[in-house]
């Protein structure tokens, strides 16, 4: 089972307050030592479209990078690639949409304009490449979304040569019926998958346990702290909490070497610079321990 953290890049892209890039450093640094395998930590994307991100560069720079961790960041087109290369990146995260408004919300283009921007990126890069597919069960724009338009994409997804899938709950709306009727066509077509859940209505770690469970799903994205929203995707809240869901997880059997209140002692660190407190069920649990 492998949990990929991204808070760095997913939970803080959305947050109002500026978050010195020391502190990125020293949240991603916590998070590479928590024993996580692979760390999301930033965007290569316009400065002017995500600009909490802006420091990409700065924070790849000065963040350690332990054997055995996989640093990864979100690439929307060849000027990604070349940026992040230049990092040093292990590992290149690209994304698009089920859903037509909301790619044109977000990356301005159509989803067929995007995976031809893709295209160049995954030809001219020996890295492992990751492909998210945003708003796979419900659209902020659209409402519920069609799970063949879903299985659409990830087929052309995995025509291009992606090594791997993560399949985004955006406004985090799925129950464990969306993600049957969604896992139960998507699986005979698609290259490994990922599962991406954000917790808008308290439903991320029942759909993870389905997946994981139902259908041998071993792979999910979470976020430290359950920071985590897209700025392009209204009312959508942070990512599943990895300390919630490295304990559910466990409890229910799973083996997985990590401590969840890890994830929570990471997540202080950005705390301070977020004017509210964390809201994950586990941080919760620690204040009143
Ligand atoms: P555009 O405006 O259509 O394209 O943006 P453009 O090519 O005209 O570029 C506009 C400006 O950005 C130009 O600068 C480019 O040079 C520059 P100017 O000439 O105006 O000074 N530019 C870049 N700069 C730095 N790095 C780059 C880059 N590319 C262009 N790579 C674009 C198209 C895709 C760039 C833009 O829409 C964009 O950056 N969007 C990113 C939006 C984003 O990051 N959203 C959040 C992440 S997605 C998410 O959260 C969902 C996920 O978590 C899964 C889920 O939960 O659903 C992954
Ligand atoms: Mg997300």
């Amino acid at each position: 089972m492998r949990i990929v953290e991204v808070g760095p890049r997913d939970g803080l892209q959305n947050e109002a307050n500026t978050i010195p890039t020391e502190v990125k450093v020293a949240f991603v640094d916590a998070l590479s030592a928590t024993g996580v395998r692979e760390v999301e930590v930033s965007s290569f994307v316009s400065p002017q479209w995500v600009p909490q991100l802006a420091d990409a560069e700065d924070v790849f720079a000065k963040i350690k990078r332990p054997d055995g961790v996989i640093f990864s960041a979100l690439v929307p087109n060849e000027r990604g690639l070349e940026r992040a290369e230049a990092c040093g990146i292990d590992k290149v995260s690209l994304f698009t949409a089920a859903s037509e408004s909301f790619n044109q919300k977000n990356i301005n283009a159509t989803t067929d304009e995007s995976i031809d921007r893709f295209r160049p990126v995954v030809a001219a890069t020996d890295l492992t490449t990751r492909a998210y597919i945003s708003t796979a069960f419900w659209c902020p724009y659209e409402g519920k979304i069609d799970p063949a338009a879903v299985v659409r994409v990830a087929s052309r997804l995995t025509d291009l040569g992606v090594d791997e899938l993560s399949v985004a709950d955006t406004i985090g709306k799925a129950s464990p019926a969306d993600v049957r009727v969604l896992l139960d066509q998507l699986l005979p077509i698609a290259v490994p998958v990922a599962l991406h859940f954000h917790d808008t209505y308290g439903m991320a770690i029942a759909n993870a346990l389905t997946a994981w469970k139902e259908y041998g799903i071993e792979v999910f994205d979470a976020s430290a702290g359950g920071l985590g929203g897209c700025p392009y995707a209204p009312g959508a809240s942070g990512n599943v909490a990895t300390e919630d869901l490295v304990f559910a997880l466990r409890a229910s059997g799973a083996t997985l070497d990590l401590a969840p209140r890890a994830f929570v002692e990471a997540a202080q660190i950005i705390e301070p610079h977020l004017g509210r407190p964390l809201e994950s069920h586990l941080a919760k649990a620690c204040r009143t321990e």
